[in-house]
This record gives structure tokens, C-alpha cells and sequence, in this order.
């Protein structure tokens, strides 16, 4: 959940710490309590930390005059320890300075050891146990600077994405990854060579990537890259740079800037009918879905399955509730829907024709990904990701998938990843649908998906009057949210969007469900905000509205056009464009999360960037 950077460039050419800052800006939606840097000069190090964000950190740099030709950075999101200078990257042990993105799950018993052995610990992390582990195969093993990383990583369990750099040899950084992404930068013009946890902090230099796998270890001088794995028979370091291609990378450095928003989620929202356009570009002129789109060998794996099973955390996993009703009303196969950090612990029952589809905005969430391992350990391998990063573990684990083309998404909330997925979504019960040889109206439907974006633009004019209820939020403590029927994970997303962004304590219930419980919480301080289709439950969904004004709670209703909804002293209406059909939740959902970015406005609070969070939650 932190990002790492590492550079190294050239003597007469360049300072390396303008490009770590940079990168660690990019990075910092990976984690944000706090920052550090450290560059070798004079043959010593010179190390930075600060509490808070890279921007304190770059004056701090500025101040100091930084500079250096070779130096790794962090942005850190707290697992062991907490946000303080000290337990701020880079860790260092004599000569060996490290940074680290993922979690050591043996390192007490490390960290034990080299207490043992002497070795003095300054900060809380697991982190510092590579450091001084580095430090011990280094000195007192004599290993090579890339021995010793190796050797580090054999005795290290559970995730780690690290740079390493030596104070003695300021001509080489090493790398190494598990389970934790990394990403080489392949500089220009013998400029350098560079590291990172993602492509985007990279792309200031170049677009020339290696994405390297689990295992491997790099050593970048400034003018080569060579990748080294161990071989499985020798179990010595063999040199694999030939299995490693470089790609390049398609992302435009503007996809990652701010341009004219305020804030990245803003910007975002405002880029969904975009990013359904390119996701829909795939059947772009087709009659109907072809199952390839999930992959070469989709047809045969879909033509097979007896049921679904959907694993996903947060907003994912509201995506693939929705899919849930859309699976089973219009392919009629039946779906579950499982929390991943759930499943990948619970007896469940197995079934080797059951689809496991994981949907994932970044492809690295821990639990998502350690659930699909779970699902393949119990004989299923029927896999399906949903995914939008092309390079990521969880597309890699994966026989099938479909690539959501969001685009980079920075903002801490997720938005339009969340509505791609529901296109892809859509596509998949479509191709379940046939594959079944249910009778669709594939053109209409087809017709609706590749007008959504048109729809999507519409909603989106409303936005300086939900910009108003938000104001009217920022007071609230509270807020409940309904629902029901395909609108009830929408009243989950609009709860988790306004709770993680603006702190507001938000709970969503399906409507037919408050009377159960939840409507003892309504009075006069309670926003009662409604999801109002104009679909086959709206009668009841009315009836449920009556309850809540009944008991003097105020009503926040978003409605469709047709949907005969009443103004009233506590009844306050926002209109939508007429009933969407199957596709209403896509619709839906957009004016929550405007609702959910001006009421954090409103608040003051960070909105790209809310407290306690980060974007990939990498870690357990
Ligand atoms: O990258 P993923 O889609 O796997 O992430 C899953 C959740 O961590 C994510 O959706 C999270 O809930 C968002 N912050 C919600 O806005």
C-alpha cells in the first residue's frame, strides 16, 4: 500500500531527486502519511523523512539542496508502526539503505534474530529487518550487493516490492519484487534507469517498461538493466533479462495530471462517459457480443459453467452485486457474490463449473487476489478478471479476462472504475445469456449499453443541484441510504462514497428492510437519501418514502423522470433523465457520487486523498 521509487542516472548528466519527488507524487494515492528519501552523496547517504505529504518533503529537499545521481524514495501508508519520522522509509543499516512497499509477515522472528546477532533497531516497521538483514549477508557473508538481496529475500515471507542501494557502490540499485508490483523504467538516451510501484511515476522519463514477475531481482546501473531469477534446479541466481520484454506503455502522461479539476475524483466522474466509450470500444459495430472478449478460450469455458461466483472488495464487490440480479434475471444462471477477505477464509462449497470472476479497479487488492488463489487451490479454475490495469496479478492469475478501459484512476474513491465494471458486466451476462441461448434483444440492449455514455452526460448537468443537498449534508453526522431491488448495491456505493470521503457515518439498507430496524434512527437530524427508478418495486419503494415522512425524516430523492415522485416540506426531489432500464444503476449512481464529492467539499476535508486509506489496499 506505499509506493516505492528508485533512479539512477548518469554522473555529468542529471540529479535524481526532481524525478523521485515527481514520481512519489504520482505514487502518492498508494499512501500518504508520510514521505522520505535517500540519495548517496559523498560517499555517505543523505536521508529525508517527514511526517505528512511529498510536497513537505520536496521544500524539505529544496532547503537542503538535495542532489545525487543515484537515490530511492517512499510514500508510505502505515501497516507496522505509526506515521513518524522514524518509522518513516528509507531504512538503513550501516552501508544498505532500503525501501519496501508490502508487509513481512515472519519479521518478528527475524527481527529476533538479528537483535540476536546485535543488530540495534531504530523504528517499529518490518521494513528495517531487510535493511539489517541486507547488511548482515553483506558483511558478514561477504555476498555481492545483489547476493545479499537475494539471499534477504529467501529467508522473507509474506510481500514486498524493494530498492536497495549501497553507500560503497553508488553505481547500482537493486530490486526486487513478490507479491508486491514493480515496475523497471528502460531510460532514453542512456539518461538512467529508473523503478516504481507503477508505471505513472515512471512516465516523466520514458514509456519503456518491464513489468517484472514474483521472484525476480534487478540490478539497474545507470547505462544497463539485467533481471536475474533463481533457477529452479540450481536454486542459484540465473540472469532471465531475455524472458523479460520491454512494453511499451500506452498511458499518456496527461491521463495522470489534474488538468483544469480540483480534485482527481472530480475529474473522473466527469470522464465516465469517456471511459465507457472505451470500454465499449470491443464490440464496437458488432450485432451482438462475441465471448471472446473475455478471452480466447471463453467460449468453451462459458458454454460450461453451472453458476457464478464473484469475489471483490469495496466498490468492486458493489459492482458485482449488481451483476448479481443482472446475472440471474437475464441469463438465468445463478451468481453469489463474496467479500474476498470473507471467502478466501471460509469452508466454502467447491464446484470445478463454477466462474470465479474477481473484479478489480487496480488488480493488486491482497484479499481479492488471495481469493482467487483460494478458489483455485479447491479445484476451480474457471477464472475471470475484471480488471483495470492490464500488467496486474490479478489479470495474470487469471485464464479469462476483460480489461476496463477507466483509465488511470487516482482518486482514493472509486468512480469510474465502478461503472466500467458494470459495463463489462453487462457484457458477461449478455455472453452468458447466449451461451445459454436465453432470448435477449441483443440489439436494443447493445443500442442502450452505446448510449449510456449520452445518458451519463446528462446526469452529469445536475450537478450544481446535488452541489446544493451537499451543503445542506456537511452538518449531518449521519446519513442512511435506500434502495432496492438492482438500486440496493447502488444505495451501498452511494453510502461507501459519502463515508470514505467526507467522514459522514452512512449506512444503506434495502428500503423494504427499514421497518426491521434502521427506522428507529429516523428523525429531523437523519438525510434519508433514496435511489427512485421508475422500475417494478417503485410502488413499494413509495410506500417505504411514507414510512421514513411519517416519522418527521427528510427526504433526499433521486428519481427517474417518469417516476412520479411529490415534492414536499421534507420530500426534496433531484429528476433524472426517464427509467434507463436493466442499465438504470449505471445512471444512478453517478449523482451519489457527486453527492459524496460536495458534501467532502463542503467539509473541507482531502478528498483524493481521505484519512486512513489508500488506493490498493496491497496488503492484508
Ligand atoms: O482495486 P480494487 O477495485 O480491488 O479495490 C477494492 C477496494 O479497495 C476499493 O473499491 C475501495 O473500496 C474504494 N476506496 C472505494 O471507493
Amino acid at each position: 500500500m506505499c509506493g516505492i521509487v528508485a533512479a539512477i542516472c548518469n554522473k555529468n548528466n542529471a540529479n535524481v531527486v526532481p524525478i523521485l519527488l515527481e514520481g512519489l507524487k504520482k505514487l502518492e494515492y498508494r499512501g500518504y502519511d508520510s514521505a522520505g528519501i535517500a540519495v548517496i552523496a559523498n560517499d555517505d547517504f543523505s536521508r529525508i523523512r517527514s511526517v505528512g505529504r511529498v510536497a513537505k518533503l520536496e521544500k524539505q529537499c529544496q532547503e537542503q539542496n538535495l542532489t545525487s545521481q543515484i537515490g530511492i524514495a517512499h510514500t508510505r501508508w502505515a501497516t507496522h508502526g505509526i506515521p513518524s519520522e522514524n518509522n518513516a522509509h528509507p531504512h538503513i543499516s550501516e552501508n544498505i539503505c532500503v525501501v519496501h512497499n508490502g508487509i513481512i509477515e515472519n519479521y518478528e522472528q527475524i527481527r529476533q534474530n538479528l537483535q540476536n546477532a546485535g543488530y540495534v533497531f531504530q523504528s517499529e516497521t518490518d521494513t528495517e529487518c531487510i535493511a539489517h538483514l541486507i547488511s548482515f549477508y553483506r558483511q558478514q557473508k561477504n555476498l555481492a550487493l545483489l547476493d545479499a538481496v537475494f539471499a534477504t529475500c529467501q529467508d522473507l515471507i509474506g510481500a514486498f516490492a524493494i530498492a536497495v542501494i549501497d553507500k560503497n557502490f553508488p553505481e547500482e540499485i537493486i530490486v526486487a519484487r513478490q507479491n508486491s508490483p514493480l515496475i523497471l523504467g528502460c531510460g532514453n538516451d542512456n539518461e538512467g534507469n529508473f523503478a516504481a510501484s507503477d508505471a505513472s511515476a515512471l512516465l516523466q522519463k520514458t514509456n519503456k517498461m518491464i513489468y517484472l514477475e514474483n521472484g525476480d531481482i534487478a540490478s539497474l546501473t545507470a547505462n544497463n538493466i539485467e533481471i536475474f531469477a533463481q533457477n529452479i534446479n540450481s536454486k542459484l541466481l540465473e540472469n532471465i533479462s531475455h524472458l523479460r520484454q520491454i512494453k511499451i506503455s500506452e498511458l499518456s502522461p496527461a491521463a495522470v495530471e489534474l488538468g483544469n479539476f480540483r480534485h482527481f475524483m472530480q475529474k473522473e466522474i466527469f470522464e465516465q462517459p469517456d471511459a465507457l466509450v472505451n470500454t465499449l470500444e470491443i464490440i464496437s459495430g458488432c450485432q451482438n457480443v462475441q465471448p471472446q472478449i473475455f478471452g480466447v478460450n471463453a467460449k468453451n469455458i462459458l458454454q460450461n459453467i453451472s453458476k457464478v461466483l464473484i469475489l471483490a472488495c469495496g466498490t468492486s464487490a458493489h459492482a458485482g452485486l449488481v451483476a448479481r440480479y443482472w446475472i440471474e434475471s437475464i441469463a438465468q444462471i445463478p451468481c453469489q457474490v463474496e467479500i474476498a477477505s470473507e471467502y478466501r477464509y471460509r469452508h466454502s462449497i467447491a464446484d470445478e463449473n463454477q466462474l470465479i470472476v474477481a473484479i478489480s479497479q487496480s488488480g493488486e487488492t491482497a484479499d481479492t487476489l488471495a481469493a482467487i488463489k483460494h478458489a483455485k487451490s479447491l479445484g476451480q479454475h474457471k477464472t475471470l478478471a475484471i480488471c483495470n490495469v492490464a500488467e496486474s496479478a490479478i489479470i495474470r492469475e487469471c485464464e479469462l479476462k476483460f480489461l476496463t478501459r477507466a483509465g488511470p484512476e487516482i482518486g482514493v474513491a472509486s468512480t469510474k472504475a465502478f461503472t466500467t465494471q458494470l459495463v463489462a458486466l453487462f457484457l458477461l451476462t449478455l455472453v452468458l445469456a447466449a451461451a445459454k441461448n436465453k432470448n435477449i434483444n441483443f440489439p436494443k440492449l447493445l443500442n442502450d449499453l452505446r448510449h449510456l455514455p449520452v445518458a451519463i452526460n446528462k446526469v452529469l448537468g445536475l450537478e450544481t443541484q446535488i452541489a446544493e443537498w451537499a451543503n445542506q449534508f456537511a452538518n449531518k453526522n449521519n446519513a442512511l441510504f435506500l434502495g432496492r431491488g438492482l438500486h440496493y448495491p447502488i444505495a451501498l456505493e452511494g453510502a461507501l462514497k459519502l463515508k470514505e470521503i467526507s467522514y459522514i457515518h452512512a449506512e444503506a439498507y434495502p428500503a423494504g428492510e427499514l421497518k426491521h430496524g434502521p427506522l428507529a434512527l429516523v428523525d429531523a437530524n437523519m438525510p434519508v437519501v433514496v435511489v427512485a427508478p421508475n422500475d417494478e418495486l417503485l410502488d413499494k419503494l413509495k410506500a417505504n418514502l411514507k414510512e421514513v415522512e411519517a416519522r418527521g425524516g427528510e427526504l433526499y430523492v433521486f428519481a427517474d423522470a417518469n417516476a412520479d415522485v411529490k415534492v414536499s416540506k421534507n420530500l426534496h426531489l433531484i429528476q433524472l433523465p426517464e427509467h434507463y432500464g436493466e442499465l438504470s444503476p449505471i445512471l444512478h449512481v453517478i449523482p451519489l457520487q457527486l453527492l459524496a464529492y460536495y458534501a467532502a467539499l463542503a467539509k473541507g476535508t482531502d478528498v483524493d486523498k481521505p484519512r486512513n486509506l489508500a488506493k490498493s489496499v496491497t496488503v492484508e
